[in-house]
Parts: structure tokens; C-alpha cells; sequence
């Protein structure tokens, strides 16, 4: 903030035109391509920004915000520290961009020529990651009231896949952009239980489900899992005894592994190829739906996602890992109550993306490396967290963890009044779905090293 305020000073113009000596700054020549490039993405018709960054005549009313918000780096936005790790989909502008932006504002926003504007970038139907080869729709279109708290709303499908499924980028798309705020796709391979939980009658699985339930941390608040407030409390999720996790009533392995999301800020999972993430057969797909109230009105939505297919054969499976802790509780008022958890590593692997997950209270996060040596390394640094962004960290190059080391996720909350996003500075905040309690999430996608994927069929 303090920057951007002293760049608006009248000096910040002789300052400009310094760097740009006596040239004269174009939309089309100078500006587009950088907007395309950098804005674009979420900036167009049909996406999530209020304006589109494609044309001269839709950009230029909105001059003076982009000045501010370009100076202040909240456009494009992008919370992690630019001085850990190197991201293959690092949004922020260079600071010659930044100037020439500038530059062409303080110069009047000019158009230029026709002939000097770049192609405008394709986009396909919607889909960022081209045509799927596969669209799995919700199952139903679901209705959502106009007033009311936030939903999560969990649909599952089965795509009827016979055989393991290799996909090589996986995209969640909205049907209804005014409520949904956010999907996440969880694949959810057939149940080891299964064929036992078949066998039982609807009494004998109701009583299992309620036992579990009473042994668990997790209660159901109408649509909504949440942390019982008189469950164990343990804010260092690095050292709580496994016959507390064990009884916890959820594993990480049972809530499925991510495929793909959809989010402000997300993008698409888009892996190298022969990099791929494998929908084991009879896996049925879980869409995980957060549906928003802000639009007043009754709304209906049928979002979808769509699989592109490898094809070439799979040479690394991605595995996905959420380093979390359910257990913290954050007390009221607290405006930096730290929060860790854990996972020791126990192949050599390689980790291709990061991305924190807390919700309004959300203060930092941090992911170190705690390798076997001892030496301590950060690997993504968020200081400064924000919920509208839910950024996925790709690493320019994946990078190798040895087996042995722990990987450590401290996060801090602000539960203050402070915070202008807290939804309540007066109560203690557990772990629950919906957006006025928090979770403590590092997602963690990787490769594991010398792992024989099996040289299968490739999908026709
Ligand atoms: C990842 C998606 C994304 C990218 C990339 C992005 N924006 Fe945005 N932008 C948004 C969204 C969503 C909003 C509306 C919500 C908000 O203001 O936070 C927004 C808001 C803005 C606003 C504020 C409009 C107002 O209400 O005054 C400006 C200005 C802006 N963006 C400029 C840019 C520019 C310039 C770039 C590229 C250099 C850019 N943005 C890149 C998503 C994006």
C-alpha cells in the first residue's frame, strides 16, 4: 500500500516517462499483449472479472482502476513470496509491463492502430483445457433458495468407467456463476467395504453410520460436516497421538483424492504430458458444490467437469495429498493463533503443485521441508492469505523431496476484529465446510520416483 501511494504522486508520470523516453504508448501495440497474456484468463466475456481485457472499448472506462490496481499489484492477483520457489503460472506483472501500463494511462489511454493489435487469444466453448473428451455433468440440476446461509451440496456420479481412466487436464466449470463459488471434483475409487456394505440391510448400515458418528469429531449440521467445539484440541497437528486420529471417523483416503476444482484464481489441472492422474475403474466422481446466496434470487445450476484423455502412456501417476489438520480451535479474538500440521514423506517424490485452502480467518501459510538432515527449506510462502484467490502454486520445475522428510504446513488465523473479512470476532472457530469456520489445508500434488506404472492400454 505504502508503495503504491507514493507512486501516485505527480512524480510517478516524469518518473514513466524515463524509462519510456518520448514514446508513445498504444493499447494495441503496447497493451495488449500484456493484458493478454496476464488478464485475459479471467478478464473476458463469460468469466469471473467485471470487465473484459480483450477489446479497446471495454477497457478503456475502467483506466483509472487498472492504474490503481496494477501499481498495488492486486491485479493480476497472486499472494505468494516471489523470493520462494519459481511458478510456472506466476501472474504478476514485470516491473517493465507494470511501467508501460502506466504509461500508456498517464499518456490519455490511446487505442493506436488497428494493425498493430495482436490476434486476440482462442478460446474453446468455454472450456480452457480445449474440447473434453469426456463431460461429466452433475447428476441433476439443482435448485438453490434466494435467501439463507451458504450450502455445500454434494452430488455423486458414476461415469461407468470399466477400465482405469489416465487423464492428462481436468476442468470444473460452473453452470450458474452467481451462486457457485466454488467446485471441487474428488475421485472416490470403489470402497474396499463395498462388497461387505452391499451384503448389509439399510438398519444395520443406519446403526453402523450412527455409532461412527457418535466415536467421530464430525457432526452433520443440515447440509454441512463441522468439528463437534468439545472435540480434542490440538492446534500442533504435527504431534497428535494416533489412537486420536485414529478414531477421528474420516481419513484423508476416504474423502477421495482431488481431481480438479474450480474457484476465483484456480486453474485448470493441466499436466505435462505423460503426467496424468488415474480415475481408477468403477470409481464413482464427487462433486463437491459451495453454493453462495448472493444473488437474491432463486437459481439453478448443472456445472460440470470435462476430462481430456491421455494419449501417450502414462509415465507418473499424480497423487494428491491434503496436509491438514482438523483438530485447532481458534479462540475468539485471537488475531494470530498458529495452526500446523504434518506428513512425513515416505518415498522419494516430486511435488508439481501447491496450493493452501483456509477459509475467511486465514492469515498465512507457510510449507516447509524438514529434510532428513535437519536442514529446513520453505517451499511456497503466503504471507498474506486471501479467500477470493484460490491459487494452485505450479512449480516451473517439480522438485525432489527424499523419502524421510516432513513436510510442514504453519498457517496463522486472524479471528480479530481486524480481520474485515471475520464473519464473527466473538466465537471460537472450529474446523466445518462452510465459510464461517475454517479449515487448515497445504494440498499437495506429486509424483512418486520409480514408481512402474503399469504399461497399460491407453485410452482409445
Ligand atoms: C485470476 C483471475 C484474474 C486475473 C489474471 C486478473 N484479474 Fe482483474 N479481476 C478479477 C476479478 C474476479 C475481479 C473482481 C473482483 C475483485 O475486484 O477482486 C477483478 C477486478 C479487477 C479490477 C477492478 C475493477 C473495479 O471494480 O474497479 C481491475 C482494474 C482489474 N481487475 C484489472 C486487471 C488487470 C489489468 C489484469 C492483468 C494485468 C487483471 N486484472 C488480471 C480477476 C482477475
Amino acid at each position: 500500500m505504502l508503495a503504491a501511494a507514493l507512486f501516485l504522486l505527480p512524480s510517478s508520470s516524469a518518473k514513466t516517462s524515463k524509462t519510456n523516453p518520448g514514446k508513445a504508448v498504444t493499447f494495441s501495440k503496447d497493451v495488449a499483449p500484456i493484458f493478454y497474456k496476464n488478464c485475459a484468463e479471467c478478464h473476458r466475456p463469460g468469466e469471473a472479472a467485471p470487465f473484459s481485457a480483450l477489446a479497446y472499448k471495454d477497457v478503456r472506462p475502467w483506466a483509472k482502476s487498472i492504474r490503481e490496481k496494477v501499481l498495488d499489484r492486486t491485479m493480476p492477483p497472486w499472494q505468494a513470496d516471489p523470493h520462494v520457489g519459481e511458478w510456472a503460472n506466476d501472474r504478476r506483472l514485470s516491473k517493465q509491463d507494470i511501467d508501460t501500463v502506466i504509461a500508456w494511462i498517464d499518456q490519455g489511454a490511446k487505442e493506436g492502430e488497428a494493425k498493430d493489435l495482436p490476434p486476440t487469444p482462442k478460446y474453446n466453448e468455454g472450456w480452457v483445457i480445449g474440447k473434453p473428451d469426456i463431460v461429466i455433468p452433475m447428476p441433476e440440476r439443482f435448485t438453490l433458495e434466494a435467501s439463507g446461509p451458504d450450502e455445500y451440496q454434494y452430488f455423486q456420479v458414476d461415469p461407468g468407467f470399466k477400465e482405469d481412466v489416465y487423464v492428462q487436464m481436468a476442468e470444473a466449470r460452473p453452470g450458474n456463476r452467481k451462486i457457485v463459488h466454488h467446485i471441487i471434483a474428488f475421485i472416490v475409487p470403489p470402497s474396499k467395504n463395498g462388497p461387505e456394505m452391499a451384503k448389509m440391510s439399510r438398519e444395520e448400515i443406519q446403526k453402523m453410520r450412527a455409532k461412527m458418528e457418535k466415536d467421530s469429531i464430525f457432526y452433520r449440521d443440515g447440509f454441512l460436516s463441522r468439528v463437534k467445539m468439545d472435540a480434542p484440541v490440538f492446534d500442533d497437528g504435527c504431534s497428535i497421538p494416533t489412537e486420536i486420529t485414529k478414531r477421528s471417523g474420516r481419513s484423508s483416503e476416504e474423502s477421495g483424492t482431488l481431481l480438479c476444482g474450480y474457484a476465483p484464481g484456480m486453474n485448470q489441472g493441466i499436466w505435462e504430458p505423460g503426467m496424468v492422474k488415474k480415475i481408477p475403474a468403477g470409481s464413482k466422481i464427487m462433486f463437491q458444490l459451495h453454493y453462495s446466496k448472493a444473488a437474491g434470487s432463486v437459481q439453478t445450476d448443472l456445472s460440470s467437469i470435462g476430462l481430456v484423455l491421455a494419449k501417450t502412456p502414462p509415465q507418473k501417476l499424480l497423487q494428491t495429498r491434503p496436509v491438514s489438520n482438523n483438530y485447532f480451535k481458534i479462540p475468539a479474538g485471537a488475531d494470530n493463533h498458529k495452526v500446523t500440521a504434518c506428513w512425513k514423506v515416505e518415498d522419494d517424490i516430486h511435488i508439481v503443485t501447491l496450493m493452501p485452502h483456509l477459509h475467511l480467518r486465514g492469515k498465512s501459510q507457510k510449507i516447509e521441508a524438514i529434510y532428513p538432515d535437519g536442514r529446513k527449506e520453505a517451499l511456497l510462502d503466503v504471507p498474506n492469505y486471501d479467500f477470493s484467490w484460490q491459487t494452485v502454486y505450479y512449480y516451473k520445475k517439480p522438485v525432489a523431496i527424499p523419502k524421510g522428510t516432513t513436510i510442514l504446513v504453519t498457517t496463522t488465523f486472524d479471528n480479530s476484529s481486524k480481520n474485515k473479512f471475520n464473519p464473527d470476532p466473538t466465537k471460537a472457530v472450529r474446523w466445518g465446510d462452510p465459510t464461517y469456520d475454517e479449515m487448515m489445508i497445504g494440498w499437495i500434488d506429486y509424483t512418486v520416483d520409480n514408481q512402474a506404472v503399469k504399461s497399460v492400454a491407453i485410452n482409445k
